[in-house]
């Protein structure tokens, strides 16, 4: 850990929904915040958000060039999130290659980008934490790409945790259920869909980035010093029920009215 009392953290995909939630809260708690994303003006409006101790940084984690970049601007840290991802739907037999290879490549190739190049950067006692998703162990008809990518991304943790764990650097996920961001407004917006969700969960709400974000603040505190190699379940309870069945919802919107 930095000795001095300000940490510095690298939010990745930081310019909306969990990793600008997770930006905040990890400013609010004193670090010393880079928000870096593919959407760089996007990023600088949050920066402006947060105050001038903060910087912004454009980033595609699908180049590993820019990532580099990214962490050798930063320097030696403390704190890296990953937050980049997002998912397409389709069935397997109708899905052309190249849309899984685009899900593939941002959530799994990047996070392993990110992953090096944080990696190479943390200091002792430093934590890294990845967004994964209830799809890397819930599998949902039309989401074949995000689930194999978020199941890839928890082992890619463990193994990172292995990897990493002997020179002090912890390596740990969030694996969220369904939250309300920009990511998930069209899929919220389809009738019935968020229902399914809450009506298969223990507590009976979906999440909002907040929640994810507390557990982030979570993983990069001392209290979880012990802590390596983790996926935190955080859904509300999903995970002990069913996926909500998108596609069929989705389907069903487009059915013609009679
Ligand atoms: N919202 C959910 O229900 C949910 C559930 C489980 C997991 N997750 C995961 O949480 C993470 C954050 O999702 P969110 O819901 O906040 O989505 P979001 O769309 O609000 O935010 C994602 C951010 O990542 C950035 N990004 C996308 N591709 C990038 C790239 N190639 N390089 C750099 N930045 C890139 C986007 O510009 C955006 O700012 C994602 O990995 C997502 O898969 C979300």
């Amino acid at each position: 850990m930095n000795n001095s009392s300000e940490r510095i953290a690298v939010i990745v995909g930081g310019a909306s929904g969990i990793g600008w939630a997770s930006a905040q809260a990890l400013a609010s708690e004193g670090c010393r915040v880079t928000i870096a994303d593919r959407n760089a003006d996007g990023a600088r409006e949050r920066v402006a958000e947060l105050g001038p101790a903060h910087t912004a940084h454009a980033v595609d984690v699908t180049d590993e060039d820019s990532v580099a970049r990214l962490f050798d601007a930063v320097g030696p840290l403390d704190i890296a999130v990953n937050c980049a991802g997002f998912s397409n739907v389709g069935l397997i037999t109708d899905m052309p290659a190249e849309d899984f290879r685009a899900v593939i490549d941002v959530c799994l190739n990047g996070a392993f980008i990110v992953t090096k190049h944080a990696g190479r950067h943390l200091r002792r006692g430093g934590s890294l934490v990845q967004i994964s998703s209830l799809n890397g162990r819930q599998p949902a008809v039309g989401m074949s790409a995000y689930c194999a990518a978020k199941a890839g991304l928890s082992m890619l943790t463990q193994v990172a945790a292995l990897e990493m764990g002997p020179r002090g650097i912890r390596v740990n996920a969030v694996a969220p259920g369904f939250v309300h961001t920009p990511l998930t407004a069209a899929a919220a917006s389809v009738p019935g869909v968020v229902e399914d969700y809450v009506g298969n969960t223990a507590l009976g709400r979906a999440g909002t980035p907040e929640d994810i974000a507390s557990a982030v603040v979570y993983l990069c505190s001392p209290g979880t010093s012990w802590m390596t190699g983790e996926v935190l379940d955080l859904n509300g309870g999903a995970h002990l029920l069913r996926y909500p069945d998108v596609m069929g919802h989705v389907m069903k919107l487009m059915e013609p009215s009679s």
